[in-house]
């Protein structure tokens, strides 16, 4: 099915509102809360190391092709799909890239809007001084008081998804482009602050090494396929994202020097929020953890014995909610992009449509928490199934269908045309990379991922 010709979803304006939206739906959760910790436990330096490698020569090539995909299809990302399949006389079932993409957005999106939703609740109990030197019972307190109340989780990710889809539903060049033209500045601005904080109140020099000593002998097979799946994950691939994004991207500019600003950017502000987090959590005598431990309960707990902590602690959830927004904002972009243009119907209408999809389906992530943390199938939740449903299948798929599209499928003469590279050898090694090493560096990750939920399943008949 193709898409109809839309009357235009709208454009960035500039190359910089690109990479600016781009870096938005890059930077988030993942980048503070997930790459500092994996950092630290597997290496340090070496696992740096490590990550830029898969970065550079795995995610940079498949944003190149996302972005490529989307600018020549200049549609959302399942009616440029359909459009390219069509011209390069492809089968129909490469549009799935597409839809896979855009759903697996859908299914994301429920659950980061309930993460985004504590971050939010933070950014007021913060500042209403909950953590001032508080004990740590009382810490985990406001932790598991949170969690186990329904209605105030379902609020907070109910008032997260509204600011989600106000910004959406301006459309691209005044909701997404203006917006991010704010909150990103934003975001850097705080985290340039949040350093100079942790570099003068915070445990600076073992935080430098707890992140950046080289230790060979932590880096295992299994931390180096982590850092893959992280690489991928933290340029926002696989759902289709950064293909709708570059459907609004001008002509002119140049994809492949975007994208690296994009991903250096988005490595700067891993390695920004782990010099944050850790010398604070070490100045508190504390151990560092990951995710929700490390966020909710550690840095609050650290934080509260330093000085100005009332305050720093709320920026600090500022900067953690402007990081899940943007991303969150992007995230929905895909889906409701198809809505508008596959009915024919107005902006407004496509996001409220979308989003009471995702609104819903976060309700089941919301009561995963609470009244259905024991509702389990084969020994996971709700949650947990959406999670490995989404990221740990669907995604890895559509970045293998993307790769092979461009690498195989798309004439040579329209990727060269569209990526424009000056360089001619550029041309050949992001080619050979996009045809081979990214399709088998993606395979082992889906394999490897697969492979540990379904051991970690409990077995039924056991
Ligand atoms: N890149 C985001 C992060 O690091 C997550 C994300 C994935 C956002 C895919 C959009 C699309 O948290």
């Amino acid at each position: 099915m193709i898409a109809r010709n839309g009357p235009g979803l709208g454009s960035w304006g500039s190359r910089w509102t690109f990479i600016l939206a781009a870096t938005g739906s890059a930077v988030g959760l993942g980048n503070i809360w997930k790459f500092p910790y994996m950092a630290g436990e597997n290496g340090g330096g070496a696992f740096v190391a490590v990550y830029l490698l898969c970065l550079f020569l795995v995610g940079v090539p498949l944003l190149v092709a996302e972005v490529m995909l989307g600018r020549r299809g200049r549609h959302n990302p399942v009616g440029s799909m359909a459009r390219l399949v069509d011209r390069s006389g492809s089968r129909k079932h490469w549009i799935w890239a597409g839809r896979l993409g855009a759903i697996a957005g859908v299914l994301i999106l429920s659950f980061y809007s309930v993460v985004g939703g504590f971050s939010l609740a933070y950014v007021f109990s913060s500042a209403l001084g909950r953590f001032v030197d508080a004990s740590p019972e009382s810490v985990v307190g406001v932790f598991d008081a949170l969690q186990d109340s329904t209605l105030a989780l379902a609020g907070w990710h109910t008032l997260f998804l509204a600011l989600v889809m106000a910004v959406s539903v301006r459309g691209v060049s005044q909701g997404l482009g203006k917006s991010l033209r704010i909150i990103m500045p934003m975001l850097f601005l705080l985290l340039g602050v949040l350093l100079w904080y942790s570099w003068n109140y915070g445990d600076f020099d073992r935080g430098l090494v707890f992140l950046f000593d080289f230790s060979f002998h932590q880096l295992s097979w299994s931390s180096s396929l982590g850092a893959l799946g992280h690489a991928f994950f933290s340029l926002s691939l696989g759902m289709g994202v950064m293909m709708a994004f570059g459907a609004y991207m001008p002509g002119s500019s140049s994809i492949g020097g975007s994208v690296v600003t994009i991903a250096v950017l988005d490595t700067v502000v891993a390695l920004g929020a782990g010099l944050v987090i850790f010398p604070i959590v070490f100045a508190g005598g504390l151990d560092p953890a990951a995710g929700f431990g490390l966020m909710f309960n550690a840095l609050p707990l650290a934080l509260g014995n330093l000085p100005y902590s009332h305050f720093v602690g709320t920026l600090f959830f500022v900067l953690i909610t402007l990081a899940a927004w943007s991303s969150a904002i992007s995230i929905l972009e895909p889906s409701a992009a198809w809505v508008q243009e596959r009915w024919g119907l107005s902006r407004a209408l496509s996001v409220i449509m979308v989003g009471v999809v995702v609104w819903l389906l976060g309700m089941g992530t919301v009561f995963s928490f609470n009244i259905w943390a024991d509702a389990k199938l084969l020994g996971t939740n709700f949650f947990g199934w959406i999670d490995f449903i989404s990221s740990k299948v669907m995604l890895p798929v559509v970045g293998l269908l993307v790769a092979l599209f461009a690498g195989w499928k798309l004439a040579e003469a329209d990727s060269r045309d569209e990526l424009a590279m000056r360089a001619p050898w550029v041309f050949l090694a992001w080619q050979w990379l996009i045809r081979y090493l990214v399709p088998i560096a993606i395979v082992v990750i889906l394999m490897v991922s697969v492979w540990g939920f379904i051991s970690a399943l409990q077995n039924p008949f056991a």
